[in-house]
């Protein structure tokens, strides 16, 4: 799938060779229309009432006279802010399912500011016409194969633009990842999938086995791997976008490719969607694959920690007192938690990149789902910037996060008379119990955690990987490196300063 970026007025529109166009209307017209076909149709919609206000309200029409694709969409998008046009493109692509849709006009200069939402329309745009194949070969693949997208100024949409078609790839291959089913998906696959990345531009690409990540000391990780196997898979991604000296993101994702529960084995019902759990995994990928076509002016690292939970022979059992690679013995009172055991010896790692910030991305509690629901991923922080910056991240990307609370009394249930912890505490509170679980392990780390358990993915019917939360990472980092080179231009070398400006 394709994007173009054009400056189109709705006369121009009208006159795009397509097989559909989708025309956002928003709710208050600005002024009295030019005269031409599309603007006529709309003011005399609107005026019968066949085109009501109110987001996402449709007319679909055919063979409309001045407009050159046969089918014409009119969506309502309200106040034209990126929520109200997300919800208008998804409605107008419901109406436009038909398979003979390979090239689409997508009209967004009728918006008051069009250039807000080029990226969210994109996005949304991609979301609608998402096909997963890969294990079922008799899915109707995607019909459509390039989106004109019409702005009023092509110069003001260009970064928006830009940023969505990244957005577009790297959502994609988060949710290819986080679709396959875990014999698709196992800890090698997705090694083999960082390698592929890492044949892109500025990414490099390493991968440890289970003797390299015994040798560091990740007791913790390795009691995971233990009853399955599959081995376990240790990936580091490098991005490189600025001057070695700049301090990495360092993005750390849980890769459960299966979540049995080990020992402490799970109910049979819904247990398939356990193969979801390598979701903050996929969203470390599809970020890099992002970050390769963006090219913005930052360093990242991605590190995944991956592998098997299953019940065997060789598994790890409740009471088993393991070493983490931080040298904190933990007591596995529960195989279940097992996203925290594999995290905590990944974010001992990240240390040693001297990092400005450490995020990690987990499908990590139930609790999270029943706190927030899908709406909100959980988002937990030691340091109250890193905080704002994620939560303004997440509101501006449409991909949003809800702050938890750290206090220290959450973790009374983590000690243990065996170790120096156990890995659960009591159900109240459980993800935060886990947050202050993964807090024991980063020490003065500039940490967040986010908890995707209830937005990584959707059940029922709709079932599958939504993404997330890529968008909301990608723009942590676009902001970041804004951040970075606003902060260089300010030191007294005059001539490099001015030339980062610019380049930002
Ligand atoms: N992968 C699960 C968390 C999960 C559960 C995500 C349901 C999405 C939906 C995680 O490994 C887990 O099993 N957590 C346990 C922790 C408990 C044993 C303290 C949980 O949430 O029940
Ligand atoms: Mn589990
Ligand atoms: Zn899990």
């Amino acid at each position: 799938m394709d994007f173009e970026l054009k400056s189109f007025s709705p006369e121009q529109a009208a006159l795009l060779a397509a097989d559909a166009l989708l025309v956002l209307v928003p709710d208050a017209s600005s002024g009295t229309p030019l005269p031409g076909a599309l603007t006529v149709l709309i003011a005399e919609a609107t005026q019968r009432g066949d085109l009501e206000a109110g987001v996402g309200k449709v007319l679909s029409c055919y063979r409309v006279e001045g407009v050159k694709a046969p089918r014409l969409v009119l969506v309502r998008a309200g106040d034209g802010k990126p929520a109200a046009v997300r919800k208008a493109v998804s409605a107008g692509m419901a109406v436009l399912k038909q398979p003979g849709i390979k090239k689409l006009g997508l009209l967004l200069s009728l918006l008051g500011n069009d250039t807000d939402g080029v990226s969210v329309a994109m996005q949304a745009c991609a979301e609608a016409s998402y096909s997963y194949t890969t294990t079922k070969p008799s899915a109707k693949a995607r019909a459509l194969q390039l989106v004109v997208v019409g702005v009023s100024q092509v110069a003001a949409a260009r970064s928006g633009f830009d940023e969505g078609k990244a957005l577009v790839t790297g959502v994609e291959w988060a949710k290819e990842w986080a679709n396959r089913p875990a014999n698709h998906a196992t800890p090698s696959m997705l090694a083999d999938a960082a390698r592929k990345l890492g044949r892109k531009p500025g990414i490099k690409t390493e991968v440890l086995g289970p003797r390299q990540v015994a040798a560091l000391g990740m007791g913790a990780f390795m009691a995971v791997a233990k009853g399955s196997i599959e081995p376990l898979r240790f990936i580091t991604l490098h991005y490189s976008g600025a001057a070695k000296s700049s301090a990495p993101v360092v993005l750390v994702g849980k890769g459960i490719t299966f979540d049995t529960g080990g020992i402490s084995i799970k109910p049979a019902a819904e247990m398939d969607e356990m193969k979801f759990d390598m979701g903050g995994a996929a969203s470390v990928l599809g970020t890099f694959a992002a970050l390769a076509e963006l090219r913005p002016a930052i360093n990242v690292v991605g590190l995944i920690p991956t592998c098997e939970n299953m019940p065997d022979g060789q598994a790890v059992k409740p009471g088993d007192v393991v070493t983490s690679m931080s040298g904190q013995t933990i007591e596995i009172l529960n195989t279940d938690a097992e996203g925290r055991l594999i995290l905590c010896d990944a974010l001992t790692y990240a240390a040693r990149f001297k990092p400005r910030s450490v995020i990690d991305i987990a499908t990590l509690t139930g609790a999270c789902v029943i706190a927030l629901g899908a709406v909100r991923s959980g988002l937990f922080s030691t340091r109250d910037d890193l905080a704002t910056a994620l939560q303004q991240a997440g509101e501006a990307s449409l991909d949003p996060c809800w702050r938890m609370p750290l206090d220290d009394e959450y973790a009374e249930g983590l000690k243990s008379n065996f170790a120096d912890m156990g890995n659960v505490a009591g159900r109240a509170g459980g993800s935060i119990t886990a947050a202050k679980f993964l807090q024991k392990f980063t020490a003065d780390l500039p940490w967040a955690h986010l908890d995707i358990a209830g937005t990584a993915w959707k059940s029922g019917t709709a079932k599958g990987s939504t993404g997330r939360p890529v968008p909301l990472l990608m723009h942590y980092l676009m902001d970041e490196a804004s951040r970075s080179t606003a902060a260089a231009s300010d030191k007294p070398t005059k001539k490099a300063a001015g030339k980062r400006a610019r380049k930002a």
